[in-house]
């Protein structure tokens, strides 16, 4: 199942969305930091690390970060680890790994969330902030998780999703949809980063609803799979891998 059906405004087939993202984000890049930090009240870094802490992210575990983009959620995680040695940071935008890169000392790995160059039962702790919309698969993408997560090993996705709400989801549309593109454009001067983030709305817009993300957690094998929801607005999903029986 596809997160969010073709966008046909940017690309014609839903083979083309990696090619068409990654431009966004290589180009993205350097704004990336600047327009997510002032569009979120400055929220964005304590937000993480309280979401990583609250959910069991402890020292020792070792972690993918996938869709790491420049590291704003494996910074935080690297504060509460103590380090970033055991930290995985995994994304297909070499712009963004880029940026990524010059904040800590984590191993970086060129790749999709559909096919992760990692062995089987590797991380204790795997996370994904803010991305699950640009996968081209969510069966393919959580059955890697699957097998990349140890037995016991657990998962954060982040998201932001549209409120219930007429008056909230009215506010929602206006604030994404338009009054933040356009001063991102305004503060950036770059229609780059103004695109990155009108198709942050657009694919916010079009998104499955929570309902499918949590059936489709289920449907890799995961269990325990819950979703927070944390001011009606941003949708902390999680699950873990099953221990298989002894003997
Ligand atoms: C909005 S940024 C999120 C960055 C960071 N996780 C955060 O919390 O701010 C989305 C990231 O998803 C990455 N991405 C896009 N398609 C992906 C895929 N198929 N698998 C993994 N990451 C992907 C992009 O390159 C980009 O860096």
């Amino acid at each position: 199942m596809l997160p969010h059906p073709t966008l046909a405004a940017h690309y014609a087939t839903p083979e083309a969305k990696p090619e068409f993202v990654n431009r966004l984000f290589d180009r993205g890049a350097k704004h990336y930091d600047s327009v997510v930090d002032w569009g979120f009240l400055r929220s964005g870094a304590s937000y993480r690390r309280w979401t990583l802490q609250q959910h069991g992210l402890r020292p020792g575990a070792h972690l993918l970060d996938v869709a790491c983009g420049t590291g704003l959620v494996a910074v935080e995680a690297a504060k509460i680890l103590g380090t970033a040695e055991n930290i995985t940071c995994l994304d297909p935008s070499a712009g963004m790994l880029a940026v990524a890169r010059t904040k800590l000392a984590a191993h970086f790995v060129l790749g999709r969330a559909e096919e992760i160059p990692a062995p089987d039962n590797t991380f204790d702790f795997l996370t994904m902030g803010y991305a699950l919309r640009h996968v081209t698969s969510l069966e393919e993408t959580f059955a890697e998780y699957h097998r990349v997560l140890k037995p016991g090993g657990k998962l954060l996705i982040l998201e932001v999703t549209k409120p219930a709400g007429r008056v909230s989801a009215w506010f929602f549309r206006l604030y994404f949809g338009r009054i933040y593109p356009f001063l991102t454009r305004l503060f950036t001067r770059s229609r780059d980063a103004r695109d990155m983030m009108r198709y942050y709305w657009e694919t916010m817009d079009a998104c499955v609803p929570p309902a499918a993300v949590l059936a489709a957690l289920e449907g890799a094998g995961l269990t325990a799979v819950k979703r927070h929801i944390v001011l009606g607005l941003f949708s902390e999903y999680t699950a873990v891998k099953p221990v298989p029986p002894a003997g």
